[in-house]
């Protein structure tokens, strides 16, 4: 029987209630403390598990010798502390994306995390969703052909009004780049994933429609701005004594275009302030034999289209999927797998490494995004920031 893990939440927001619930489904692992920014945030969100360790600083967590692993939920500019304190203490991380907000505390960490040969994970739990993998497998087995184009967006909608807030609006929580870091790290990560490429070297053009911004006096926990501040015309149902006019600092929208080789290229855009798109996740990419398509908004849905044969709709059903990608799909056809199930997946194979656990052999115990995929995703982001400031191509160095 294996070892169960102990293991501790830092954060109580969206993603605090995503990765604890997540963390419920599996067999081994126990969630024993949450820290939060106040100790009530930390009961409430605990007391609904009967999770009796409730803190306002995550110190006290790390030095509990009982808890194995950490979890880091907390807003993007307390990733690098938390995660450097972890892994000085001996804990294995699991970080939410971005990982840090600036390439050097990236490096840091992947140095620090390999000379203390913990387990460590950053949270790009969207390459799981079982169709996902279905495309990384076709192209794997040589389906698509030689890649030739990749292209696609990550839109949503939830700060398309000047009295949308959140935290990731300002840099000094969110680090430099709101859009590209927060979702466009996601998609780039599908992309290199999927294909096996990567980018080296983009164009980027970052805009920021709303140079200021009517932050609430009070705090708002992510994507909620869309049920209180204002109505559906975006019209300030609080009075305008609640908001402080803010300056922007961060993009609420960006194009890409980018090489991933001598013949592979692509394109893709991001944004926040997209009227109707809530989680468009969507990726297209054009082999010499076969092109395939997906969307998150559909996500058991994949379009695989072929020049000289008829086009097909792939529905996700365990037993029309590759043996590989199969491992990736816990539910007979017809009953949908969605966001929730790409966090346990995630979770599965992280902890199942940390334990030594068997997993069926063909998702692979290790295969989970590490803090060098982290570190990957802040290069991509940094050359795009770099290449709007200079109008210019920027090179993405190699890890
Ligand atoms: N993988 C994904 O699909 C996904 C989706 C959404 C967010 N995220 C990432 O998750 C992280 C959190 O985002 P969110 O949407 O949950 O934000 P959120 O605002 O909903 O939650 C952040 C939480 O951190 C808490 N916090 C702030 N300072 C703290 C401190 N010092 N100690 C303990 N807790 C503290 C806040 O009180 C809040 O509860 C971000 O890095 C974000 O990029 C990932």
């Amino acid at each position: 029987m294996e070892k169960t893990i102990r293991t501790a939440i830092f954060g109580t927001g969206f993603m605090g209630r995503v990765h604890l619930e997540a963390l419920r489904r599996l067999q081994f692992v126990e969630v024993v403390a949450i820290a939060g920014r106040n100790i009530e945030a930390a009961r409430r969100l605990g007391s609904g598990f009967s999770i009796v360790k409730g803190t306002a600083d995550f110190r006290d967590i790390l030095s509990d010798p009982a808890i194995d692993a950490i979890h880091i939920c907390t807003p993007n500019a307390l990733h690098f502390l938390m995660a450097k304190a972890a892994l000085e203490g001996g804990k294995h991380v699991l970080c939410e994306k971005p990982l840090a907000t600036r390439v050097a505390e990236a490096e840091e960490l992947v140095a620090l995390a390999e000379r203390e040969g913990l387990f460590n994970c950053v949270c790009h739990n969207l390459r799981y969703y079982p169709m996902v993998q279905q495309m990384r497998r076709m192209r794997e087995a040589g389906e698509l052909g030689e890649i030739l184009a990749v292209q696609g967006t990550y839109f949503q909608d939830w700060l398309l009004h000047e009295t949308d807030w959140n935290w990731r609006v300002e840099a000094e929580a969110g680090g430099p780049s709101r859009c590209m870091a927060d979702i466009g790290s996601h998609w780039f990560d599908m992309a290199e994933h999927v294909t096996g490429l990567r980018v080296n070297s983009l164009s980027a053009d970052l805009q920021t429609f709303y140079k200021t911004r009517k932050r609430p006096k009070h705090s708002s926990e992510t994507f909620s701005s869309k049920l209180s501040g204002t109505d559906m015309l975006g019209i300030n149902l609080l009075g305008t004594k609640d908001y402080l006019d803010t300056p922007v600092d961060t993009e609420d929208y960006g194009g890409v275009i980018f090489s991933m080789g001598e013949r592979t290229h692509g394109s893709m855009s991001v944004s926040q302030v997209a009227a109707g798109r809530k989680n468009r996740l969507s990726i297209e990419i054009s082999g010499t034999r076969a092109s395939v398509g997906w969307n998150q908004e559909r996500p058991d849905e994949l379009w695989i289209g072929r020049r000289d044969a008829a086009n097909q709709l792939l529905l996700k059903d365990p037993p029309l999927l590759k043996p590989e990608a199969r491992a990736y799909a816990d539910l007979p056809g017809g009953h949908s797998e969605g966001y929730d199930d790409t966090f346990k997946q995630v979770f599965r194979r992280f902890y199942a490494s940390i334990s030594g656990a068997p997993i069926s052999a063909a998702g692979g115990v290790h295969d989970f995004p590490t803090f060098v995929d982290g570190l990957r995703q802040l290069k991509i982001v940094s050359a795009a920031l770099e290449s709007n400031r200079t109008r210019s191509w920027v090179d993405v160095s190699e890890n």
